[in-house]
């Protein structure tokens, strides 16, 4: 197994996904977190996922042996083969934690951030030898999202990111990279121009908030579920592909483009998606929204794994 000892430095929402994806693929996994109740969090995740991640074909779903827990980061990084770090989005907080444990890291460890936000060169500015980090961000949940963003730079050592994505593919992952810094990194740019383009409309009047939510999943979301939209229109295209796509559409796209909004997030346009979601949702707890979508979300995983081996 490669990269047999992993350590968790800080264990939130999403240090303690990573945390019970890399104890269920048979690691040992060394996690810090300052706060007492990281360690209760991470249990529970790790029982309450434990079907999810049989399901995917981890043998070690939901084995709480393999986690250990430390109050101290050094501890939690001697002997560490690879480290991901998931503490809050704050440069003061994540430099002050890299020159803690710069000294105590194997030469060949590989340290992965999860940060959302902030850029690859902000943050090896905390390093004395950055040559061994890397950006790696996941999609909220990582134990069950298969997308990881990656990125290096100039200061990266050659090979580090090729180890990395081959490391976290080799866990089901899908890596994808990053030539250069920008805010949101892909998915989150992307994520944001649909939901920009939802307030909108539902801010418009053109339709309630579940009817476009609706719109979305039962109409491009299910497409986009299986291939992306440049390969999706390319196929749309016909013979022609996503040349002649263009020359036939491009032009309404372009016109669409033209009108598409750009609200502010105003408390008026937050109570009106509060009620929209509500009325939607019709007293849905969380819990319940939440085991649905991750029942749905692993049926997809599993079916779209099946569908690429046939291919
Ligand atoms: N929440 C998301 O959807 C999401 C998605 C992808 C990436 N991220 C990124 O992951 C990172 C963590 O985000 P989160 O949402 O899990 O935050 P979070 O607030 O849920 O968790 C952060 C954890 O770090 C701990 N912590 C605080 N100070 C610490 C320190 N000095 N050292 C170690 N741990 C410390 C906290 O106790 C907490 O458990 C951020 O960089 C964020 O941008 C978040």
């Amino acid at each position: 197994m490669n990269y047999p000892n992993v350590a968790i430095l800080g264990a939130g929402t999403i240090g303690m996904s990573w945390a019970v994806l890399f104890a269920a693929t048979g690691r040992n996994v060394s996690v810090y977190d300052p706060s007492l109740e990281a360690q209760g969090r991470v249990i529970t995740l790790a029982e309450n996922a434990s079907k999810t991640l049989a399901a995917l074909g981890w043998n070690h779903a939901g084995d709480v042996s393999k986690l250990v827990f430390t109050n101290d980061p050094i501890d939690a990084v001697s002997g560490a083969d690879f480290i991901q770090e998931s503490v809050p989005e704050q440069l003061d907080i994540k430099h002050a934690l890299y020159a803690q444990i710069e000294t105590y890291l194997k030469a060949d460890v590989i340290i992965g951030s999860s940060t959302s936000g902030l850029k690859l060169s902000q943050m090896q500015a905390g390093f004395k030898n950055p040559g061994r980090f890397i950006l790696a961000h996941p999609f909220n949940t990582p134990h069950l999202i298969p997308l990881v963003e990656l990125m290096d730079n100039n200061q990266t050592e050659p090979g580090v990111l090729q180890a990395a994505s081959d490391f976290y593919e080799s866990i089901g992952k899908v890596c994808v990279r990053l030539n250069k810094e920008i805010p949101g990194h892909i998915a989150n740019r992307l994520q944001a121009a649909i939901w920009r383009e939802t307030i909108h409309l539902a801010m418009e009047g053109v339709a309630s908030v579940g009817d476009i939510d609706k719109a979305v999943s039962f109409g491009p979301g299910l497409r986009w579920a299986a291939m992306g939209p440049n390969t999706l229109l390319h196929l749309g295209g016909g013979e022609g592909g996503i040349r002649a796509f263009c020359e036939h559409l491009g032009g309404p796209f372009q016109s669409w483009w033209d009108d598409l909004g750009t609200p502010q997030i105003t408390p008026e346009v937050v109570d009106a998606l509060e009620t929209g979601v509500n009325a939607a949702l019709k007293n849905t707890s969380m819990t319940k929204l939440a085991q649905k979508r991750d029942a749905l979300l692993l049926k997809y995983i599993l079916a779209a794994r099946e569908c690429k081996m046939s291919l």
